[in-house]
């Protein structure tokens, strides 16, 4: 089958090379991709939210399956709108509805399901400009550190961990009253801080049944020695140590069986990734968060040691027949080194050559871009769409 999977960064890098692979995909668009998706692919310029053009794109290349990389265009609603129209509901999305993906979209929405599930996970209050004096005593009485979240979507920068009242209180007001982030933060959550070491969790799902993919953890920060500013992840790692099989069990029944069960009860159309981000506290898992979609750059540590069929795989997630399915995970250890433009991720300079792309001298090493575009022949940076 004609595939199209939409994105640009390393992520969808990653998908693209395993997608190749299948004896099920014929051919495979990428929109818009970037110029290492190019070597396996074709590059389609659309943007992930132009909804009306990859419709288009997807009749007059016979797509037969979608699958979205990025968190964006599901949070819009693509798949329902694939669904809806006539002309596209035969295509294959992968990716949850529009009422599904909200569990990223907006963290008030995330924590109510949990909370009405029985998912571990912080306390917490969410707060707006109606109840804003409630909002201010609910910090006053708070200890310390304090997390403070924009709800809705803010490129990864919305949640701003503070270790003083006054800090937590002027957060607040920034989002509430002067709108620091704008939409998203017109509702805050306000929660308790969670200590211990990260970890980021995969499944993919029929919305009915589950399979888990190799779990991973990102590091964030854009310094040596895991210093400086947060960034979406300046590399992750997979296998985890401290992942051991009891670990993962209540991974599994406190939290991801849960979800799924969730999904089924709230009535949640959900036919793909979601990614849990969770917290190890002392040897029990909390839900930090929830992702609609696979992460980055843990994709580019996953998937090399998934071995089966990616497309077979997704075919039958979106058949409901997952079930079916087991999946074969590499004892491989991966290990994923991101390089960025100097003075990311604050600005930097775009139009940089990449030079050695074809000649990786380290053995045993796969290279993934993210967010380059070729440009008279040579691969340059020009970050993420
Ligand atoms: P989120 O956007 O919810 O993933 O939050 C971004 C990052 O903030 C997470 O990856 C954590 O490192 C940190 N964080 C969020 N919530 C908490 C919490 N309740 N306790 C400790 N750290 C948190
Ligand atoms: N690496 C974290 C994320 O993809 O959200």
């Amino acid at each position: 089958m004609n595939i199209l999977l939409i994105g640009s960064g390393g992520r969808e890098h990653a998908l693209a090379w395993k997608l190749k692979q299948s004896s099920l995909c014929n051919q495979l668009f990428i929109a818009p991709g970037n110029a290492g998706t190019a070597n396996l692919g074709t590059n389609l310029p659309i943007g992930v939210n132009n909804f009306d053009l990859l419709a288009s794109a997807c009749l007059d290349n016979n797509i037969e399956m979608m699958l979205v990389g990025p968190e964006e265009p599901l949070v819009k609603g693509i798949y329902d709108y694939f669904k809806n129209n006539d002309a596209t509901k035969h295509i294959h999305v992968i990716g949850p509805s529009k009422n599904a993906a909200q569990l990223e979209g907006s963290k008030a929405f995330a924590k109510a399901f949990m909370k009405r599930h029985t998912i571990p996970t912080a306390a917490y209050a969410e707060f707006t400009n109606d109840n804003y004096d409630e909002g201010i005593t609910y910090i006053k009485n708070h200890t310390l550190p304090i997390v403070i979240k924009a709800d809705g979507l803010a490129a990864g920068k919305g949640v701003v961990i503070c270790t003083n009242t006054i800090e937590a209180l002027s957060e607040y007001e920034l989002m509430l009253q002067r709108s620091k982030f704008g939409e998203a933060g017109k509702k805050v959550v306000i929660e308790e801080y969670l200590n211990g070491i990260e970890l980021s969790i995969f499944a993919l799902t029929d919305g009915e049944n589950y399979l888990l993919l190799p779990e991973a953890k990102d590091y964030k920060r854009i310094g040596e020695g895991d210093t400086g500013l947060n960034t979406g992840g300046m590399g992750a790692v997979s296998p985890l140590p401290f992942v051991t099989p009891e670990f993962l069990q209540k991974i599994k029944t406190q939290i991801v069986e849960p979800t799924i069960h969730g999904f089924k009860k709230d009535g949640f159309e959900y036919k793909g990734f979601v990614f849990f981000g969770l917290m190890n506290d002392n040897g029990n898992p909390k839900v930090i968060e929830y992702n609609c979609r696979m992460g980055d750059p843990e994709t580019e540590t996953v998937i090399p040691r998934i071995e089966n069929d990616l497309v077979d795989l997704l075919l039958a997630c979106s058949q409901q027949r997952i079930h079916e399915k087991k999946i074969v995970i590499s004892k491989q250890c991966i290990a994923t080194v991101i390089a960025v433009s100097g003075g990311y991720p604050g600005d930097y300079e775009k139009g940089k050559i990449i030079e050695g792309l074809d000649n990786p001298t380290i053995p045993d090493c796969m290279l993934f871009h993210c967010g380059t575009v070729k440009k008279n022949e040579l691969t340059v940076t020009n970050g993420e769409e």
